[in-house]
């Protein structure tokens, strides 16, 4: 969904949904105003095809001159190791679960996303904190509790979220690399086997993205088809904004010494 007015509710203290900002209380020591990085979240369940799209959009950009940064979701360098012993331990509770991930997420942000933003790169974010709030939401997590979490987060300039069918998904999931324990909630025991939790798992996260669309300003796109048309679609979009971001750059020149 493309709309910009945005809802929220009243119980809610995320100050702010602009682009660029934080979307609650900031890190008070890491002021991020006028740094002219754009961020592109590329949002969507296991196996939508994230990666694919990702590296594509990365030559592309690169092409044209775009210094580019990607980061993804477990990837930061403190946080990998942890939760992958966390994962093959099995020793997970919700609350922990909850919490490595954003600890992942914060290092990302202040060693990677913000500098990057701060040099002018473009940060292909494949996924952001809306996984980590569909996963939480699945898991019974309170709503408000997990977006006060993440008030840290910077709001994307653009997120496109990969929509599919559970039944695309399933076949695409087992014509490629198969189905994940985590990533099929087996945490969760939802079925009697992985093929059971894998469907029933992902239909509840799928409701769980489907419901903040609107929300986040969401641009959603069909998944279902071909990689190449998905990947046309993206760069029409992530062109005009770029093309208007640089046309609108000169408006706002910065204010130096007080001058
Ligand atoms: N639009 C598409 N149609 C069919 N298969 C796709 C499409 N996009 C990706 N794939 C295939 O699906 C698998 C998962 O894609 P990937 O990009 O790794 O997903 P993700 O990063 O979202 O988990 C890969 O084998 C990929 O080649
Ligand atoms: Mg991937």
């Amino acid at each position: 969904m493309t709309t910009t007015s945005s809802t929220t509710s009243p119980d809610d203290n995320r100050g702010t949904l602009a682009p660029g900002s934080y979307y609650g209380d900031p890190i008070p020591y890491l002021p991020i105003d006028g740094y002219p990085g754009k961020i592109i979240a590329i949002e969507g369940t296991d196996g939508v095809g994230r990666s694919t799209q990702i590296t594509m959009l990365r030559e592309w950009l690169e092409v044209q001159g775009y210094g580019v940064i990607e980061t993804g979701w477990t990837r930061s360098e403190l946080m990998q190791p942890t939760i992958e012993l966390a994962k093959a331990s099995n020793t997970l509770n919700k609350l922990t679960f909850v919490l490595l991930y954003a600890t992942d997420f914060a290092d990302r942000l202040e060693k990677e996303i913000i500098p990057a933003l701060k040099a002018g790169f473009i940060v292909l974010s494949d996924r952001y904190i809306y996984t980590a709030m569909a996963r939480a939401g699945v898991r019974g997590v309170d709503k408000t509790w997990i977006r006060n979490l993440y008030g840290f987060a910077i709001a994307p300039h653009l997120i496109f979220y990969l929509k599919i069918d559970e039944k695309t998904l399933i076949k695409r999931v087992l014509q490629s690399r198969g189905m994940d324990y985590w990533e099929s909630g087996m945490d969760m025991k939802l079925g009697d086997d992985i093929y059971e939790s894998f469907r029933a798992y992902q239909r509840s996260l799928l409701r769980e993205y489907s419901s903040m669309a609107e929300e986040y300003n969401f641009r959603v796109l069909d998944a279902r088809r071909r990689v190449e048309v998905i990947q046309d679609e993206l760069r029409r979009q992530i062109g005009a904004f770029l093309a208007e971001a640089d046309t609108t750059k000169p408006a706002e020149p910065a204010l130096v010494g007080g001058m």
